[in-house]
């Protein structure tokens, strides 16, 4: 079980080490996204108000809170 999670963990920050598209609606990549953390976005509603990520179909929306997470768990750890 704990080498599935320590592969997933890999999946997904190979992901987003690639600047991925995260919103289709609007062109919004996962760089974008720690952009907007790194430059002091507290909350994924501050994310969604400046960069419109989720404000479309919305199918993004985990995506979207996914890649936040890693980018503030990241800023912080470099702080
Ligand atoms: S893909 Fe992000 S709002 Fe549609």
């Amino acid at each position: 079980m704990r080498k599935i999670l320590d592969n997933l963990k890999l999946y997904f920050k190979k992901k987003e080490d690639k600047n991925e598209t995260i919103c289709y609606c609007f062109n919004i990549s996962s760089n974008d996204i720690a952009k907007e953390v790194n430059q002091g976005c507290e909350s994924i509603r501050d994310i969604r108000n400046n960069t419109k990520a989720g404000m479309g179909c919305g199918r993004c929306n985990a995506g979207v809170e996914r890649v936040a997470y890693n980018a503030i768990k990241n800023r912080n750890k470099n702080i």
